[in-house]
């Protein structure tokens, strides 16, 4: 049987295989799905759940049951949707995950606390005092992780705060309260749940470069100073266009070496449209080239898709002309990317 370590000789030529060979059914035995994949391997599937889809298509709320043993709220536990006005908390939607979660024996992965984007007005809007933004942000952090405490297993603390170049972003946080808010929220977030893993989490950080060269030395400082981090999330949102990140496995085991769990948070694979048969299989090597990384890695502990379908994914939307960015179609058949990261977990059984 394969292990973690020696996944990556055997997986080229099963994927070979996988991209050309006939998709299975989606209502297939349940050895056929993506969780019983996945299971024994050390890494758990996830999946962004839009909440409008599972209330309303049944065969979305099926396959997110049955292909995933993770899910992530796509945008319900974001603030400017968790405390749309100050103070004011509207839990039900994030809730209904938690329950759906424990209903169909999965993890939450809780997305995010801390952000540049989809703030309230309120918050952006009003001028607040240094100090009274910082006992807003801990006030935010401490409710929020308090509510969902022993229910989401793991939570993007602070999400995108580096810029390409390794400097910190610019945000109303970095402004008003220094570099130290990024600790301080990690402390506030540990408070609330002990339990919890607290992840930094970004995109364009999958493979080395400046970004990444910035978070591991934050991670690295971090540590030393005793704040409370416990993983590394890279979202993995790639484009066949720009082919992979090289580094990728590397990046990885660096972090590995500092101690701290790494995830794979929000893959997806666009590509310039029209879709054809070379772009989906490279679509399925992007996909599989980054579970790879975290089949080999020690404390690689999950790889959450960003959507698993074209119906409802955010990238159409956002790129021009660009799309077909998820494992399945719209109609909801599985790609060859479906196929190549259900043969890479086979795999790694
Ligand atoms: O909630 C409003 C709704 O009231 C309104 O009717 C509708 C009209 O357009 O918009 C709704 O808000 C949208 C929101 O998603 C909820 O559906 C926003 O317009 C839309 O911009 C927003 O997009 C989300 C995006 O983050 C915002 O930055 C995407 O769904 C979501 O997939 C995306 O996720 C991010 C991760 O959180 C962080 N990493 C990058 C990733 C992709 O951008």
């Amino acid at each position: 049987m394969a292990t973690r370590r020696n996944v990556l000789a055997v997986v080229a030529l099963a994927l070979a295989t996988a991209v050309s060979s006939a998709a299975p059914a989606v209502a297939g035995s349940d050895n056929d799905t993506l969780r019983a994949a996945a299971r024994g391997s050390g890494v758990r599937i996830g999946t962004a759940v839009d909440m409008n889809a599972l209330a309303n298509d049944a065969e979305y709320r099926a396959l997110v049951a049955a292909q995933f043993d993770s899910v992530t709220a796509e945008n319900v536990m974001k603030w400017e949707a968790i405390e749309p006005q100050q103070g004011q908390y509207d839990w039900a939607p994030a809730d209904r995950l938690v329950d759906f979660a424990k209903a169909n024996g999965q993890v939450v992965r809780g997305h995010t606390l801390v952000w540049h984007n989809q703030n309230p007005s309120w918050l952006t809007e009003d001028a607040f005092t240094p100090a009274q933004l910082r006992q807003i942000l801990r006030d935010h952090i401490k409710t929020q992780v308090r509510h969902f405490k022993g229910k989401v297993y793991q939570w993007d603390v602070v999400n995108e705060v580096f810029n390409e170049d390794g400097t910190l972003r610019d945000t109303i946080w970095l402004r008003n309260l220094g570099p130290g808010y990024i600790a301080d929220a990690f402390r506030w977030a540990h408070e609330a749940d002990p339990k919890a893993k607290l992840y930094l989490n970004d995109y364009n950080n999958e493979g080395i470069n400046a970004k990444s060269d910035a978070y591991y030395a934050l991670t690295k400082q971090l540590r030393s100073q005793g704040v409370p981090i416990h993983g590394y999330g890279m979202q993995g949102h790639l484009g066949v266009q720009y082919g992979f990140p090289g580094s990728v496995f590397d990046n990885v085991r660096r972090f590995d070496a500092l101690g701290v769990q790494t995830a794979f948070t929000e893959v997806d694979v666009r590509m310039i449209l029209p879709v054809d048969a070379t772009k989906e299989q490279a679509q399925g090597y992007g996909f599989s080239t980054l579970l790879q990384a975290c089949l080999l890695a020690r404390h690689c502990v999950s790889y959450t898709v960003w959507g698993f379908t074209d119906r409802y994914s955010w990238v159409p939307g956002v790129f021009d002309g660009q799309g077909s960015a998820t494992p399945y179609t719209e109609a909801l058949e599985p790609k060859p990317a479906r196929e190549a990261i259900f043969h890479t977990f086979q795999l790694a059984r």
